[in-house]
């Protein structure tokens, strides 16, 4: 058997457009480009300006068989394949490697020059592989982008960590082209669904409690645990309503969202549909406290007023009050913990009832609260597991893995 041959996999006649950007890891992409020719994907390649200064298009034509695109307005290229034929006949685009700015151009969506015009042209799903030296990548304004770019549902592949080509160690390596190429053909491998024909709803984001018109009690939440959590499902066949607090994030494809503010809306709403719901997942910090009045006007300061004292009353325990409904969906709650985190979440999984609990150490760095990334210790009656830090995306598929198996047990 030829090597050719025995790649005949999920990529075998997937059209994708590479795009290369100005790095020194452009050198890399000639490489992922022949794994996936060898691999039988249709390739074509377009490189920006400063991507030419490291590596040629003759590199890449060779490569890839086909000619190299570089220019917006060529009238030669516009007679063989114009720009707007190229957006359309790709199934993937792929920046690798993705430099500082042309994710900075991406998240704003320029348009000038080739290849910012086919990422606005083209209905294909994005990919980028980030490529730049730490402290780049560490910046603010990169991270801003990037996260722009993930709420468009932009897949950002990388960076992996490791000593830079400036001698710099940290993470803005771009990831190897094998790891790329396992990535690819994951987009293009149909996905099992073992969700289809479930109803799930999540609740996710924090409550905020009103104290009077302009002001509230809220806390740090994101929601970007439960809004992977509703997206993972979706992919997975899930029919997912998620009952989201105010955040600033996206809808995921494929999901129903429901908007509230207070605990109290967050129970009413998820209360009016669980009847229907097979899986109920509470992520949302909800308030465990409102305020006890809520004034009609604004609260003044006064002079002669140094102190004030608010008095709070308890909110309905949504998760609990799932868990204790006759026909209960399975159901999962989350525990934030900063200590004693196994003996809290287990305490937890018992007095509300619950099917399963995944519990985060928030007083760890990268755990949690706003951040990208999370690790959860996940119990449920006779068992626990660990799933190690990961991105939300990640940790969500590998969580809603556990559900299934479990929600499989079950019925
Ligand atoms: O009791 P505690 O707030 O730590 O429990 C956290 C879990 O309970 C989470 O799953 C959260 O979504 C859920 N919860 C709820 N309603 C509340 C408070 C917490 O559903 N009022």
């Amino acid at each position: 058997m030829s090597l050719t041959e025995s790649f005949t996999g999920s990529l075998a006649g997937s059209r994708i457009l590479i795009g290369i950007s100005g790095g020194i890891a452009a050198y890399k992409t000639a490489e992922l480009v022949r794994r996936l020719t060898e691999r039988q994907a249709q390739v074509r390649v377009v490189m920006t300006d400063s991507a030419k200064a490291f590596i040629t298009p003759l590199t890449l034509q060779a490569v890839s068989g086909a000619p190299v695109s570089d220019t917006l307005l060529d009238p030669a290229a516009e007679a063989g394949m114009g720009h707007i034929e190229l957006a359309k006949w790709a199934q993937l685009i792929v920046v690798a490697p993705a430099s500082a700015n042309t994710l900075a151009r991406l998240a704003s969506g320029l348009a000038d020059d080739l290849l910012s015009t086919l990422c606005l042209a083209s209905p294909a799903q994005l990919a980028v592989a980030p490529a730049m030296n730490q402290q780049m990548y560490a910046h603010p304004a990169t991270q801003d982008n990037l996260a722009v770019l993930a709420q468009r549902n932009t897949l950002v592949w990388g960076p992996g960590q490791g000593a830079q080509a400036c001698g710099d160690i940290g993470s803005g390596r771009m990831l190897e082209p094998m790891e790329l190429v396992g990535l690819i053909e994951d987009y293009f491998t149909p996905h099992a669904q073992p969700f289809a024909g479930i109803k799930l709803m999540l609740t996710a984001g924090p409550t905020r409690e009103a104290l009077d018109p302009v002001r509230f009690i809220s806390n740090h939440s994101s929601g970007k645990m439960g809004f992977s959590l509703a997206a993972a499902a979706a992919h997975l066949g899930a029919e997912v309503t998620l009952v989201s607090g105010p955040v600033t994030l996206a809808t995921p494809a494929g999901v129903t969202r429901l908007e509230v503010e207070s605990a109290a809306q967050m129970h009413a709403t998820v209360m009016a549909h669980i009847a229907e719901q097979q899986i109920f997942i509470a992520c949302a910090a909800v308030a465990d406290y409102a305020p006890k009045t809520v004034a009609k006007q604004k609260i003044k300061k006064t002079a002669d007023r140094d102190n004030m004292v608010i008095e709070l009353v308890k909110n309905p325990d949504i998760v609990a009050d799932v868990a204790a409904l006759p026909n209960k969906p399975f159901t999962v709650g989350f525990a934030a913990e900063t200590h004693d985190l196994a003996q809290y979440a287990r305490d937890k999984l018992t007095r509300k009832g619950l099917d399963m609990i995944a519990a985060n150490h928030i007083g760890l760095a990268d755990h949690g609260f706003n951040s990208d990334t999370n690790a959860l210790s996940v119990f449920w009656s006779n068992g626990q597991t660990e799933l190690g830090l990961a991105n939300k995306s990640a940790l969500a598929r590998q969580l809603l893995t556990l559900i299934t198996e479990h929600y499989n047990d079950r019925s």
